[in-house]
């Protein structure tokens, strides 16, 4: 088939004009295909047999078609072997297929920046122009010949990535320098602050493969010193003045850059997740200055201790440079509004960031219409001219929950031009809703209104002020409208073909049976596994749902506040349970653990899976799997039951239909000790991006003893292990994963 005719068809942003005033969303994309296939005339049998696979998947629909369409055989398929679970130090990948390395901490982004020496010895300077560490959610955004964003090319784009974290173990020469909590020298705490946020790189197709360009204008690292503009309702709140932005309007950075997204204009969304744990505020002195709201807050979102990395201990700054002292967030000035000091600065982080990656002078805009939590990524609902645009978002932690923005502005294709002022237009100004998911398999979408649903200056937990406080505190907003506790949502993939929805719910060993304490969450309808994971020869217990699960729902319309769910698969050793551990009868073959990194391929409509996982690891690192998706309600009503001891539960869930072997399908393996995040193609389908995030994280290095590393990859030999992004092809110059076959 032609691998542009499918881009085409799938491609979100392309979707055009609708006629009918207020469709439901599977009839306006297949009215779309149907279009489609009419306008490619002898591309339509592949446009249809698209639609077909749907159909057939829900159940008896490939007789309908097949009855107006007799020619119509095809369907979507995987194209590779299954390979098999792995501890090698190494990155597999189907026989037929090549990766190759192409982006590693440290690279150089800028004429006459020195080769990374990778021994832990550069400046913290020159970060500023080198790939950051632990690369994870990326984008490609093809880059036609007039240096403008074109869906199309595929030969040369940008590829975006976040930097999400640090290992400190390789980033210096020998670890990070700490005396007494006091990080003592200054240098480091600068190349961390570099080492996170964004980057942007050039890449142009080199032979088989792809490289990224050194010395293109449009190379930026955007880093957790980037200045930065607070954008939507939430913007000029009283709860945003620092000593940095004395209105509230800006503040500087961006951290824990975990999962990403990107907008129907072409621009990049990356999510800030763990930026909590980034703050300094020792709770026991700071909480007599702090308000009883304030203290509320800090403890919804983790906001106490020294600081992840003791960001703000170097004292080697100068007078009045606030680049260290801006991660203490304890209220330490005279002033009543907070001008005085970053008692704030823990407000301004935890955004859904917009960055320009055809303007490298831009200021990245936080959109706080979209809520503050620890955000993974943001996937949205093919736009249609004429209907809101909608994004949904998780909070990535035990218990936490599945957010949906619905713009107020309705889609004007028109708009797929301008950059971050369609920005200003649709992620400044929406409806932020939350997700209640019932034991009935139906849902509902609860808005976060200030004035609405009990978010009042009257609620008992925490007193609203106005719609600014909502935003800013989603958390206690979600928790007062009674949203379901979830199994840590990571990422959400929106299924071109039909606009289903899935997340992953990555483990979560604070579900349990009964008799929950408040960080705990009873077994319920949508997370509805406990189970013991025993791992290693000893047999560690590994209790609550330590494998995880994906759920997938379908909203009847982009503005519809109900809908429908199931799960789609649930993690599990092959060897588990089968009637309540193993419910999705997972294979040797496509067997996986914390499901984390998620994924629509807009060229062939394969759904990718990559894990981040702890629980599996026994027996496999990190991996990828391709799958085929099918379609909420493909399976049926199924009863787990769950056993803790002497204490049984059985719990109703909602279950996809089996993938097997064939729709189901390990793609890669990892080195030791990686996390598998973040997947981009090119629009011709025929390149595949993939971070490999920390190799070798776990373990302690012996710095004279370089074999003592947890992991070489990808230098090989002794060398310290260095996240990166490869490239996969397929030997034949075929489209990566599968397609219509
Ligand atoms: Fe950074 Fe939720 O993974
Ligand atoms: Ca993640
Ligand atoms: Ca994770
Ligand atoms: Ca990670």
């Amino acid at each position: 088939m032609n691998d542009l005719t499918r881009n085409e068809l799938l491609e979100p942003e392309d979707i055009g004009t609708n006629p009918s005033s207020n469709p439901s969303l599977e009839s306006v994309l297949n009215a779309r295909l149907s279009r489609r296939s009419i306008l490619k005339g002898s591309f339509g049998l592949a446009s249809t047999a698209f639609f077909g696979t749907s159909l057939v998947a829900c159940g008896g629909g490939s007789d309908v078609i097949a009855s107006t369409a007799p020619e119509i055989t095809k369907s979507l398929k995987l194209n590779f072997n299954a390979v098999a679970k792995s501890l090698a130090d190494a990155v597999s990948v189907p026989a037929g297929y090549t990766a190759t390395v192409l982006y590693r901490l440290g690279d150089p982004i800028a004429a006459g920046v020195a080769e990374y020496k990778n021994d832990g010895t550069e400046s913290g300077a020159s970060f500023a122009q080198r790939a950051g560490d632990h690369h994870d959610g990326m984008h490609f955004f093809g880059l036609g010949s007039d240096g403008k964003y074109s869906s199309s090319a595929s030969d040369r784009g940008l590829l975006v990535m976040n930097h999400e974290a640090i290992t400190g173990a390789y980033l210096h020469a020998a670890g990070q320098t700490i005396v007494d909590n006091v990080r003592t020298v200054a240098d480091e705490v600068l190349k961390e602050m570099n080492a996170h946020g964004v980057s942007v790189v050039e890449v142009v197709r080199n032979g088989s493969s792809y490289s990224y360009k050194k010395d293109s204008a449009f190379n930026r690292r955007v880093t957790a010193l980037t200045d930065m503009a607070l954008s939507g309702p939430a913007a000029k709140s009283p709860m945003m003045i620092t000593a940095y932005s004395a209105d509230g309007s800006k503040t500087r950075g961006t951290v824990n850059n975990c999962a990403n997204g990107y907008t129907p204009w072409g621009t990049y969304v990356t999510c800030e997740e763990n930026w909590g744990g980034f703050f300094r505020r020792v709770a026991a002195t700071d909480d007599a200055n702090r308000t009883a709201k304030e203290r509320t807050s800090f403890s919804r979102y983790g906001i106490a201790g020294n600081g992840t990395h003791l960001w703000a201990t170097p004292t080697t700054a100068a007078a009045g440079d606030t680049t260290f002292s801006r991660w203490n967030a304890m209220k330490l000035g005279a002033s009543t509004n907070g001008s005085d000091d970053f008692r704030n600065a823990p407000n301004t982080y935890g955004w859904i960031v917009e960055i320009d990656p055809f303007n490298p002078a831009s200021t990245p805009k936080k959109r706080t219409a979209m809520g503050r939590f620890a955000h993974e990524n943001a996937a949205f609902l093919p736009p249609v001219a004429g209907q809101p645009l909608v994004y949904y978002m998780g909070d990535d932690s035990r218990g936490e929950y599945l957010y949906k923005y619905v713009s107020t502005a309705a889609w004007d294709p028109a708009d797929a031009t301008r950059g971050l002022a369609a920005g200003d237009k649709y992620l400044d100004d929406g409806k932020l809703y939350v997700a209640k998911f019932n034991a009935d398999g139906t849902g509902s979408w609860v808005e976060l209104k200030f004035g609405s649903n009990g978010l009042t200056s009257s609620n008992a937990t925490y007193a609203f002020a106005d719609q600014a406080d909502v935003l800013i505190n989603a958390r206690l907003a979600a928790d007062a409208v009674g949203a379901t506790r979830m199994d840590r949502p990571e990422w959400v993939a929106v299924n071109p073909a039909n606009g289903e929805a899935y997340l992953t719910l990555t483990n979560n060993s604070n579900r349990v049976l009964a008799n929950p304490t408040s960080s705990q969450q009873v077994v319920d309808a949508a997370n509805p596994r406990f189970y013991n994971d025993p791992k290693g020869t000893a047999a560690t217990a590994q209790k609550g749902n330590p494998n995880g699960h994906i759920i997938r729902w379908k909203d009847a319309s982009a503005t519809a506040t109900t809908f429908q769910w199931d799960v789609f698969l649930f993690g599990a050793r092959s060897t588990a349970d089968a009637a309540n551990v193993n419910v999705s009868n997972l294979t040797a073959n496509n067997d996986f653990s914390s499901p984390d990194g998620l994924w629509f391929s807009n060229n062939t409509g394969l759904l990718w899976i990559q894990t981040d996982d702890g629980a599996y690891t026994d027996v496999t690192n990190c991996m990828m799997l391709a799958a085929v998706p099918g379609k909420v309600g493909d399976g049926g009503k199924k009863t787990i039951t769950n056993v803790d001891g002497a204490t049984t539960r059985a719990i109703d869930t909602y279950v996809g239909a089996a993938p097997g072997d064939t729709n189901l399908r390990r793609f890669l393996v990892g080195p030791k000790e990686c996390e598998i995040t973040g997947v981009a193609e090119t629009p011709d389908g025929k390149a595949l991006f993939v971070n490999i995030q920390h190799p070798g994280e776990d373990t302690k290095p012996a710095y004279s003893n370089p074999a003592s590393f947890g992991s070489h990859w990808p230098d090989g030999g002794n060398a310290r292990p260095r996240s990166a992004t490869i490239v996969i092809t397929k030997n034949d110059g075929g489209v990566v994963g599968g397609g219509l076959a």
